[in-house]
């Protein structure tokens, strides 16, 4: 079911990218922005905190079963098959879910997927904030009997410049070798 909400939601985004094609690029360039947020060391950190790089920026939940761990993964994949070329890339995992995904829960989760890949949180309105910069929706569901609850959300991976401005968007289900095929082109 948690799946089939991803899809569903990444459909209706999809259609939604389809639909800016055809705009000037100063709105598809609008995705995106200032945030300030909490990684997972404790930092606070902004858009401007990672020495100039291309950022990789995905949203989604560390409690997520299924679709965000995957794309996390190819994520991690992508940054590796670059090579040398890499380390011009930051991977970033911005939590919705804040009040689970704590600075000590995210310094948990992300290293077993990128060495590099940096967990980020904050207050429930940095957070916020972030998503709404990147139009990233997110909600959660009623919680179970045991208080465990999923987060329908967007499924996007962002490429941002190193000046934060949108360069393009990767979809559930493209794989490591194609995303980073589609990053080298822009780092060319
Ligand atoms: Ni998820």
């Amino acid at each position: 079911m948690h799946r089939l909400f991803h899809v569903m939601i990444a459909a209706a985004a999809a259609i939604g990218a389809a639909l800016w094609i055809g705009l000037p690029a100063a709105q598809a360039a609008s995705i995106g922005g200032s945030f300030e947020l909490i990684d997972h060391t404790g930092k606070t950190v902004t858009e401007e905190s990672f020495d100039d790089r291309y950022l990789l920026v995905y949203f989604g939940y560390a409690y997520c079963p299924d679709v965000c761990p995957t794309e996390l993964l190819i994520m991690g994949q992508a940054v590796d098959e670059l090579g040398e070329l890499g380390e011009e890339v930051q991977p970033l995992f911005v939590t919705v879910d804040p009040v689970r995904d704590t600075v000590e829960y995210l310094a948990d989760y992300v290293p077993s997927f990128h060495p590099r890949l940096v967990g980020l949180t904050g207050s429930d309105e940095q957070i916020h904030a972030a998503a709404r910069a990147y139009r990233v929706y997110y909600r959660l569901n009623e919680p179970d009997e045991d208080g465990n609850y999923l987060v329908d959300h967007t499924s996007y991976i962002y490429f941002m410049d190193p000046d934060g401005d949108y360069l393009t968007h990767f979809v559930f289900g493209q794989g490591p070798e194609k995303m980073a095929e589609i990053i080298r082109k822009h780092l060319d």
